[in-house]
């Protein structure tokens, strides 16, 4: 386990407030944040937590942190989320783990949206990690298309797309999981969109957007309100506030 990532998830548990209603994101920092806020919990802290995948589900009932329906929601106080790559503006490409479209969904939704970092995801200019772009399997092909026009008219100098695969995994008996394209858990695709750098993050996100077939892109601008940057030696975790 990264000690960077859990030094910032570490000083992510300083912002939840007895009684708070979390959005609880995906991926490898948002599980250690769970796992910390678990171990809160058990010592009488009480909050809900509403999961931004089915992944983040199961790890969230691991730790026994209790957990609300997504539909039934009325106020998330507080989202804590991972993130591919953060620039100085707080924009930022998620999506790394498949879940873009419930991750936004939830922080969109929220009052605040706290990121957690490690610091290799500071980058100077977005793109270097290609954007994944959650997309309807019906005519794919002509999609990816329309995306890699979008990508090259917003300013990127390439953009190749490139469905994403399952991870085979084998068993103890050997026996090889079936491959195939990635399937969201809202049973969508996910395109990673090889730019290099995104020059104009804003309009790239608009004119994906407004393709039909894109049901979510990675490009997550004016979302989070509170970065957290870790580092290995904890008195060195910065917290910005977006101004
Ligand atoms: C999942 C995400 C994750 O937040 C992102 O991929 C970062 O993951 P990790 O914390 O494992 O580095 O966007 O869709």
């Amino acid at each position: 386990m990264s000690k960077a990532k859990m030094n910032a998830a570490i000083a992510a548990l300083d912002m939840v407030e007895d009684g708070m209603v979390l959005g609880l994101g995906s991926g490898s920092t948002a599980e250690i944040f769970i796992e910390l806020l678990g171990d809160k919990i058990s010592q009488g802290f009480k909050v809900q937590g509403v999961p931004t995948s089915k992944a983040t589900a199961v790890c969230a009932k691991k730790f026994k942190v209790p957990l609300l329906d997504p539909d039934k929601v009325e106020r998330i106080h507080l989202t804590i989320d991972g993130a591919d790559e953060v620039d100085e503006n707080f924009q930022m490409i998620k999506g790394g783990g498949a879940c873009l479209l419930r991750e936004k969904i939830i922080a969109d939704a929220s009052e605040h949206m706290a990121v957690i970092v490690d610091n290799s995801k500071i980058v100077k200019t977005l793109g270097a990690f290609p954007l994944p772009v959650e997309v309807d399997p019906f005519a794919m092909a002509l999609t990816a298309e329309r995306i890699y026009t979008a990508l090259i008219q917003s300013g990127c100098e390439t953009a190749s797309t490139t469905l994403r695969q399952k991870k085979v995994t084998t068993s103890k008996s050997g026996k090889k999981s079936p491959a195939g394209p990635l399937l969201t858990d809202g049973n969508n695709y996910i395109l990673d969109c090889a730019c290099t750098a995104i020059p104009d993050p804003q309009l790239t996100a608009s004119l994906l957007a407004s393709l039909p077939g894109v049901m979510e892109h990675g490009l997550f601008i004016n979302l989070a309100d509170t970065l957290i940057v870790g580092e290995e030696d904890m008195a060195k975790v910065m917290e910005i506030v977006r101004e």
